[in-house]
């Protein structure tokens, strides 16, 4: 099967009440513990690539990677996304190279750091959405600002600085003509997010669905969505890590999230402990070990136990084959046509 729109592919989470994970990429062995859960769970799938992991793989490895997933199960949907676009030429670069959907985050400015003002990130927002509508791409946008910092990227700070104001969740929305959006409500990228199970003084459940309550047709994102478990951490500090107690979103509140409209959930700090507690384990117990297949296996397997168990707990399990995909080609159409809303339905206060 093609390379899917994720518009089509929230537009079905949003009909079947279920949330989609995204899935962060850098190399081949991600990709395939992705696609090996889709296919043990029958579940559609958004593969995302920040630009940290286009410059790490060189995009056009990582491109192709994912073009042979989708021939190597066809029967699963694929969204092909651009994580945390940080201006027009990055986004057009991902659209020009194949991706069939971009993040663009205005929150900040394109040093990625910098917190922009709400004008900006409309204007470059909408710019984005006018050149990917045109070529049947969707797009994300983000309003208020996560915390934490990722490879440089993202405003630093605890993540409850910038939490989104709902009525500029429905201007931004109004005037932009997203697809998706993400918010803020108080967690932040990486592995620190929380230093005790989150409660609603640091994660604004009731914020997203004040949003939620105002955009009811709206997709809504969550980013840094990572749970952080403790078994995960434990296996990482078992064997020679040096992780500090920490505490991620816990599963219960993203499936709240799933039921008052976030159809696509960001998560790679997990998949990223996964695989490192894999590979130091083996290493600690045959250190006598150097082919790389003998931990590139072991963590390979451990990541797709995280994304199953993800998929399963955000209800995508059992809907890879609900539709069928249409062409990006008809989606630039419907964009066209006006039967791909890109006016969100407004509830009043
Ligand atoms: O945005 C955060 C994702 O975890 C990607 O992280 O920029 O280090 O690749 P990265
Ligand atoms: P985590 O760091 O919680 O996995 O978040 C990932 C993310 O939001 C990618 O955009
Ligand atoms: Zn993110």
């Amino acid at each position: 099967m093609p390379l899917v729109s994720m518009r089509q592919l929230l537009d079905e989470a949003a009909k079947g009440g279920y949330g989609v994970g995204a899935f962060n990429v850098n190399d081949m062995e991600q990709i395939q513990a992705i696609m090996e859960a889709a296919k043990e769970t029958s579940s559609p799938v958004i593969i995302q690539a920040s630009r940290g992991a286009r410059q790490f793989a060189q995009d056009r490895y990582l491109y192709h990677l994912i073009l042979a997933a989708s021939e190597l199960y066809p029967e699963i949907p694929i969204a092909m996304h651009q994580d945390h676009g940080n201006s027009f030429e990055t986004c057009k670069s991902a659209i020009e190279l194949g991706f069939t959907s971009v993040m663009m985050d205005g929150s900040l400015k394109e040093d990625g750091k910098t917190p922009t003002t709400f004008e900006e990130n409309v204007e470059v927002t909408k710019r984005v959405v006018d050149y990917a509508h045109e070529r049947g791409i969707t797009v994300e946008g983000e309003i208020g600002v996560l915390g934490g910092v990722e490879d440089g990227h993202g405003a630093g700070g605890s993540g409850l600085e910038h939490i989104t104001d709902p009525d500029q969740a429905v201007e931004f929305a109004e005037r932009t003509g997203v697809d998706a959006l993400a918010i803020a409500i108080g967690t932040s990228h990486g592995a620190y997010k929380f230093t005790k199970k989150p409660d609603g003084s640091v994660l604004k459940m009731d914020v997203l669905i004040a949003i939620h309550k105002r955009l009811p047709n709206t997709h809504l994102v969550m980013h840094g969505s990572s749970s952080v478990p403790k078994d995960l951490q434990d296996v990482v500090n078992q064997y020679g890590g040096k992780l500090k107690e920490t505490w991620g979103v816990p599963v219960e509140e993203i499936q709240l999230g799933i039921r008052n409209g976030v159809r696509k959930i960001n998560v790679d700090t997990d998949n990223r402990l996964a695989i490192t507690g894999a590979i130091r384990k083996v290493l600690w117990e045959s250190p006598e070990k150097f082919d790389p297949r003998d931990y590139m296996k072991p963590a390979r397997e451990a990541m797709k136990k995280v994304v199953a168990q993800r998929m399963r707990e955000f209800g995508q399990a059992g809907h890879s084959g609900d539709y069928k995909p249409v062409s990006i080609a008809d989606i630039a159409k419907g964009y066209k046509d006006g039967s791909l809303s890109t006016r969100p339905l407004v509830a009043s206060k």
